[in-house]
C-alpha cells in the first residue's frame, strides 16, 4: 500500500514537472485542455486552415483547435457581413454623423440643433465629460487656461505646451452654436485635435450643452 501511495505521489510530482517544462509551441502539459481552450467560434475571425493549431488540440474532430471557421457561411466567416447599404445607428437610433470636415460642413454644423435638452442629468454628465476631454487645454471653466496651455516654467523661463487654445468664455466665441463646437469636438480645428473618435456622438452634444452653460456663467 505504502509503495502505491510513494509511486502515485511520485508520478504526480513527475507530471507537475512535465507541465511546467513550456517553450515555443509547446504550452507543458495540461490537464484537461478543453477547461483552458475555448471552442467556439470567434467573430472576428476564421482561420482557413485546418491544421492551425493542432498543437493544442481538445477537439473530438482532431482538427486542430484554432481552426473554428463556419463552413456554412461564404468565405468559411464566422459573423456574416451586414446587408449591403445597411447604416449603423446608434442606441438613439441616429445615423452616424455626415458632416464634412471643411468649411461647408462647418456652416451646415451651425445650423444643426442639439436633439439634448439642457436638463441636469444631461448637464452633469457633460461636465464629467468636459472634464474627461477638454478641461486639461479649455479649463475647468472654459477659460482656455488648462493645465496644458498654461505651459511650465523651468529655470525662471516659461514654455508654452499648447499654444493659442481657445478661451471659450471670450466675445469671439459666445455667440458660437452647438453644433458648431460639436463639429469642431468630431474634427478638431487648427491645433485642437479630433475627438470623434473617442467621444461618441450622444456624448459630444452633451459636451456642447455644457459649455453653452459654462459660456452663461
Ligand atoms: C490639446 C488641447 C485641446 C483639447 C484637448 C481640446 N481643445 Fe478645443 N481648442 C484647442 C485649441 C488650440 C483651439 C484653437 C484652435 C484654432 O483656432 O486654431 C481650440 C478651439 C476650440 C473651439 C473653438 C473653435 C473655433 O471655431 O474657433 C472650441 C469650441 C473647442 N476648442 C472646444 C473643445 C471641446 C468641447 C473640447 C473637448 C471635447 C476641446 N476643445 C478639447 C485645444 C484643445
Amino acid at each position: 500500500m505504502r509503495l502505491i501511495t510513494n509511486l502515485f505521489i511520485g508520478a504526480s510530482v513527475a507530471g507537475l514537472l512535465a507541465g511546467c517544462k513550456a517553450g515555443g509551441d509547446y504550452q507543458g502539459l495540461e490537464y484537461a485542455p478543453n477547461m483552458y481552450h475555448s471552442v467556439a467560434y470567434e467573430p472576428l475571425s476564421q482561420i482557413t486552415d485546418k491544421d492551425a493549431g493542432t498543437f493544442t488540440n481538445a477537439l473530438d474532430n482532431g482538427r486542430g483547435e484554432f481552426y473554428n471557421s463556419n463552413q456554412y457561411n461564404p468565405y468559411n466567416m464566422n459573423m456574416r457581413l451586414p446587408v449591403a447599404h445597411t447604416v449603423r445607428r446608434n442606441a438613439y437610433g441616429w445615423t452616424p454623423y455626415r458632416g464634412t470636415n471643411d468649411s461647408t460642413g462647418l456652416r451646415l454644423a451651425n445650423k444643426l440643433v442639439n436633439p439634448f435638452e439642457a436638463s441636469p442629468a444631461v448637464l452633469e454628465q457633460g461636465k464629467v465629460l468636459f472634464e474627461t476631454y477638454c478641461k486639461h487645454c479649455h479649463g475647468a471653466k472654459g477659460g482656455g487656461d488648462g493645465k496644458v496651455a498654461q505651459g511650465v516654467k523651468i529655470d525662471g523661463v516659461d514654455h508654452s505646451m499648447y499654444p493659442g487654445v481657445a478661451n471659450l468664455r471670450g466675445d469671439a466665441y459666445k455667440n458660437i452654436t452647438e453644433g458648431h463646437i460639436f463639429h469642431v469636438i468630431t474634427y478638431g480645428k487648427g491645433l485642437m485635435g479630433a475627438h470623434g473618435s473617442q467621444v461618441s456622438e450622444e456624448d459630444r452634444w452633451k459636451i456642447a450643452k455644457y459649455v453653452k452653460e459654462l459660456q452663461k456663467n
